[in-house]
């Protein structure tokens, strides 16, 4: 009796085919909407042309700095670009990762920005080249309208971040005042990227089919390669642009109602930012511990779980983490890492309560992946179309930790991908040091275009 009341409360998270591939038609539909000219302002799906092209003219080599801030870790590194007889590259990188404060990430844009800059400075003194001027690639994963490839403005902040006097303003510039402001060192910032693109870039070097990338981590986007004759914000017709969707902010207006839960709305509710970046809520990182905790309130509010009972940690907000999905997940059946996740959290669980975690668990991020697998569908089938191909044969380059760590995540992902793209033939391939890399090869190519310009 109580598991089958479990279950009922339970498959309000199972969306059927015909429910996801009404999602999947609703993102193409607003997809459209945020590539054409005249509905692009109300589109919810921004869809943001990033002036990487389908014709790169050859590119330099020798030393790059990049920087990768919005995932979970800021990042610089140090990538050199060579030339390989076999491949036409050879890169090798050094790296570093820095924690952002807290108060870094929600103070003004100067103090972000200013602290960026002191992790620059003291990566450059560890390997002695501060008195080098290099090229820099900035992988910055959040939803920016470029002018250029080094130009671009902040349209608002996701996630975590929340610095004040950055929305509305040129982010290179940010960062050139901030390095300005140091002045104990010189850089020549060439590029900018999200991280979607920086991870299809990198992927594409390894498999020229590479034309879409995607971050399942902190947060959820795609980026494509879209035939420039649709990319309406941008003049000329001739090849394609790689396009962000920015399909995170799908749903703001509206579009995903019928979808969301009373969970949804309460994760959106206590967030930095209510009403904005609604599918990137029902599936990213950032939130799936979340959702699940409010999950498992709802079951102890029934009665149905914890005898009724939940700990002072379960009540506090962020307590159950995303990682702890996985490891819920990850249990091999003797229930001892559920165990030991519910007893972190102050609880006492019965074998039946840890069965039922992990059945909240299993709901909430098989939703995530069939959303997120809906959501690519809908790009693969644009693409296929625009294309006139019977059969297409594509690869998209993955990163991000949910898709990295969560033990199923991926062949649920994959198999609901196949099964609403049929004519396409879909590699997956995981990007490794993704936004290094791929930051550092666009700007190989961007300071080629400059010095030939
Ligand atoms: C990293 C990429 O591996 O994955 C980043 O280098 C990206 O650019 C990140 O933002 C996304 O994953 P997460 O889980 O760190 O948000
Ligand atoms: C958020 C950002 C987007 C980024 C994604 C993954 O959705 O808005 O730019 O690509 O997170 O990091």
């Amino acid at each position: 009796q109580q598991v089958l009341m479990v279950d009922q409360i339970l498959s309000e998270f199972q969306l059927g085919r015909t429910a996801l591939e009404e999602v999947m038609r609703r993102l193409q539909r607003e997809m459209d909407r945020g590539l054409r000219l005249e509905t692009h302002e109300e589109a919810s799906v921004k869809m943001l042309p990033t002036y990487v092209c389908s014709t790169p003219e050859g590119s330099e080599v020798g030393d790059f700095l990049a920087l990768d801030l919005g995932g979970t870790n800021f990042r610089v590194m140090l990538v050199k670009v060579g030339e390989d007889e076999e491949t036409g590259w050879k890169l090798e990188t050094k790296h570093q990762m820095y924690s952002i404060p807290e108060d870094a990430m929600t103070g003004t844009a100067e103090m972000l920005f200013d602290y960026i800059a002191e992790c620059i400075s003291d990566f450059l003194a560890k390997h002695q080249l501060k008195h080098k001027k290099l090229p820099l690639g900035f992988t910055f994963s959040f939803p920016v309208r470029h002018e250029d490839i080094d130009k671009g403005i902040l349209l608002n902040w996701t996630k975590g971040f929340k610095a004040s006097g950055a929305e509305g303003n040129n982010v290179v510039g940010l960062l050139r005042d901030a390095i300005k402001r140091r002045g104990d060192f010189e850089m020549d910032v060439v590029a900018m990227v999200n991280d979607t693109v920086a991870t299809m870039i990198s992927c594409y070097y390894e498999n020229q089919n590479c034309e879409v990338g995607m971050i399942v981590g902190t947060g959820c986007n795609a980026c494509y390669m879209e035939e420039m004759s649709m990319v309406e914000l941008v003049e000329g017709d001739e090849g394609r642009m790689c396009v962000n969707t920015e399909w995170g902010a799908f749903g703001d207006n509206g579009e995903l109602e019928e979808f969301r839960l009373e969970y949804d709305r309460k994760v959106d509710e206590t967030s930095l930012n209510p009403g904005r970046q609604l599918f990137e809520k029902i599936i990213s990182g950032k939130y799936m511990g979340e959702l699940v905790r409010l999950v498992l309130l709802k079951l102890v509010n029934e009665d149905l779980l914890f005898h009724g009972k939940a700990s002072e940690q379960l009540r506090t907000r962020g307590s159950f983490e995303t990682r702890f999905v996985s490891q819920v997940e990850s249990d091999s059946g003797d229930r001892k890492q559920i165990y030991n996740v519910l007893t972190m959290l102050g609880l006492m669980p019965s074998e039946l309560d840890c069965d039922i975690v992990r059945l909240a668990c299993e709901r909430v991020s098989t939703r995530s992946a069939h959303m997120c697998g809906a959501g690519l569908a809908g790009i693969i089938n644009r693409m296929r179309e625009r294309r006139c191909q019977e059969a297409l044969e594509i690869t998209v380059g993955i990163d991000g930790s949910v898709y990295k760590l969560h033990p199923s995540f991926q062949e649920k992902f994959h198999a609901i991908v196949r099964e609403l793209t049929p004519g396409s033939d879909i590699t997956f391939i995981q990007s490794e040091e993704g936004s290094g890399r791929g930051a550092a090869l666009i700007s190989a190519v961007a300071s080629k275009m400059a010095a030939s310009r």
